[in-house]
C-alpha cells in the first residue's frame, strides 16, 4: 500500500535549549531530521515527503546530505507558529483525497517499519490510526502542587506518531479545527473531537520525542542498542 507522509519540522527545540531547531542536533554522525527523513526516504511504499520547516532554516536543511539524497521525492513547505499549522499546510500540499498520509513527528528518529506497516494494515478500517504504548508510571492530576487525581493507569497509553489518515480527512478535521480555534498536540485529537473513531496500534516504547537534553542521551543509547 503506497502511503505519503508529512513530516513537521518547523519547531523551534524550546525545551531541548539548544539555540537552534534541534532537529539539526547529531545522535551518533547523524542529524535527527536526517535519520528520521531516511526511514520514509528508503521505503518503497512512501511516494511523497512533505517537510513543513521555517523558511529561515531551509538552507540549513538543503545542505544536508539525506535532503540531497531523497529529492525525488521530497517537498518543502512554509511551516505555521504551531505544529498543527504545519501540518496543515504539509497536508494542503497534497491533492489527492483518497492518498493514506502519515503524519510523523521530525523529532522522532526511531519510528520502525514494523509500526508503519501496523498503521497502513488498519488505516481503511476507521477514521484514523494512532501508535501508542501502554504508560509505565502512575499518573496523577495536579493541581497548584496538590494532587487533585489518581487517574486508572490501565487506561492510560502514551500516544506517538506516525498517525494515518486519508488526505480528505485530515483536510476536513484541520479546516473545522482552524475554524472553531480548536488546538490539539496531535492529529488524531482533532478528529476525536468530532466523534471520529480512532484504532490504536501498538506503538514502540523506542519511539521516543526527543524533546528534551535527557532524551538526546536516551537517543544515544537506542542508537548503540540497534548497533549491538
Ligand atoms: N513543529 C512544527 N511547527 C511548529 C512546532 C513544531 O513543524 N510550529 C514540529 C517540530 O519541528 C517537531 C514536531 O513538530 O518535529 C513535534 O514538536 P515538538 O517536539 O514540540 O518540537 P518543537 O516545537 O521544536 O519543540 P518545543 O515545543 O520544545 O519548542
Ligand atoms: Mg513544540
Amino acid at each position: 500500500m503506497q502511503y505519503k507522509v508529512v513530516i513537521p519540522a518547523a519547531g523551534s527545540g524550546k525545551r531541548m535549549g539548544a539555540g537552534m531547531n534541534k532537529l539539526f542536533l547529531k545522535i551518533g554522525h547523524q542529524t535527527i531530521i536526517e535519520m528520521t527523513l531516511s526511514v520514509f526516504g528508503r521505503d518503497k511504499r512512501c511516494n511523497e515527503i512533505i517537510l513543513p520547516i521555517n523558511p529561515d532554516d531551509r538552507k540549513l536543511f538543503e545542505s544536508l546530505p539525506s535532503i540531497k539524497e531523497f529529492k525525488e521525492k521530497l517537498t518543502f513547505v512554509q511551516g505555521g507558529a504551531e505544529r498543527q499549522e504545519s501540518v496543515f499546510n504539509g497536508v494542503r500540499a497534497i491533492d489527492d483525497k483518497k492518498s493514506i498520509v502519515l503524519v510523523h513527528d521530525g523529532a522522532r528518529p526511531f519510528v520502525t517499519d514494523k509500526i508503519i506497516s501496523a498503521l497502513l494494515e488498519n488505516s481503511k478500517s476507521s477514521d484514523g490510526v494512532i501508535c501508542a504504548v501502554p504508560v509505565k508510571d502512575t499518573i496523577k492530576k495536579i493541581e497548584q502542587e496538590v494532587v487533585a487525581e489518581t487517574i486508572d493507569r490501565s487506561t492510560l497509553w502514551a500516544v506517538q506518531t506516525p498517525q494515518a489518515f486519508t488526505q480528505e480527512v485530515l483536510i476536513e478535521s484541520h479546516t473545522l479545527a482552524e475554524e472553531k480555534g480548536f488546538f490539539g498536540t496531535d492529529d488524531a485529537s482533532l478528529l476525536e473531537w468530532q466523534g471520529k473513531q480512532i484504532k490504536v496500534v501498538m506503538g514502540d516504547y523506542f519511539n521516543i520525542k526527543v524533546t528534551t537534553k535527557e532524551d538526546l542521551i536516551f537517543a544515544e543509547a537506542i542508537l548503540q542498542g540497534r548497533h549491538e
